[in-house]
């Protein structure tokens, strides 16, 4: 069942937005060449704590293998899902940085990829394309829309350049919890009802410069592209309303 949320419920959503794109604007400029991935995720930790919220994505899943960080941080061939570790990040880099606050009950959820250092010119494409990916998607969540539209939005632009789009992970209802439907697919296929307001989603498209395959690491978190090729992911929660769609999360490009 798709929970369409009335308008109380997406101004605590929106709260917890903007409190994640606060703690986003203060964390981007630490990530650079020597950081320790563990060191932002402790830094990450105690934003959100001294802000008054819960990490999200602390704990989350199955009992047996809960996810161990506030923050994903998925570097180069990690597409999603990397676990805040020993390893630096190194200049040319692309780290895609994913978090989610629990503010209240109300869950925001958002992802972005910096550039360490310098990195070249094939990175800064695909980190590019892949954003614009984000905003033809987002153009294309419109109440009335159906919602592969935004699935085909996303996934003709990506191939336009020659990439591979991530299938087997997708965006998804958001909100109130973490993951909800509807399941938000980056390729056009599967369930397409129509969109309406009171739609509270994420979309985060994830792009490779390979094929869109992709295997998950022992760890049974770590997403890596199968050809060990370049990924980048982008994602904001949005909400639909009858005549527009609002972007809830903090635009960071
Ligand atoms: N943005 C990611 C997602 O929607 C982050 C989830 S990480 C998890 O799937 F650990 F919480 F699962
Ligand atoms: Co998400």
């Amino acid at each position: 069942m798709i929970r369409l949320k009335n308008e109380k419920q997406i101004n605590g959503i929106r709260t917890s937005c903007r409190m994640l794109g606060a703690m986003f604007r203060e964390l981007i400029p630490l990530v650079m060449p020597g950081v320790e991935t563990l060191e932002l995720d402790r830094w990450t930790r105690n934003w959100i704590k001294k802000a008054g919220g819960k990490p999200a994505f602390l704990g989350y899943g199955p009992n047996s293998n809960p996810y161990p960080a506030a923050i994903c941080i998925s570097i180069n061939d990690e597409v999603i899902h990397g676990i805040p570790s020993k390893r630096k990040i190194r200049e040319g880099d692309l780290v895609s940085l994913d978090c989610g606050i629990d503010l209240g009950g109300f869950i925001s959820d958002q992802a972005i990829t910096v550039e360490a250092g310098r990195v070249d010119e094939t990175a800064h494409k695909l980190n590019l394309v892949t954003q614009e990916c984000l905003y033809r998607g987002i153009e294309s969540a419109k109440a009335g829309n159906r919602l592969l539209q935004i699935a085909r939005a996303v996934h003709s632009h990506a191939v336009s350049h020659g990439y591979g789009v991530v299938h087997q992970f997708c965006g998804h209802g958001v909100g109130l919890d973490l993951h909800e439907e509807p399941t938000v697919s980056n390729t056009p296929k599967g369930p397409n009802p129509r969109m309406l307001g009171g739609f509270v989603i994420a979309i985060e498209p994830m792009i490779n410069i390979g094929t869109g395959d992709v295997n998950i690491q022992e760890d049974g978190w770590t997403v890596v592209t199968a050809d060990h090729k370049l990924s980048a992911h982008w994602e904001h929660t949005i909400a639909l309303f009858k005549d527009h769609t609002e972007i809830l999360t903090e635009r960071l490009d």
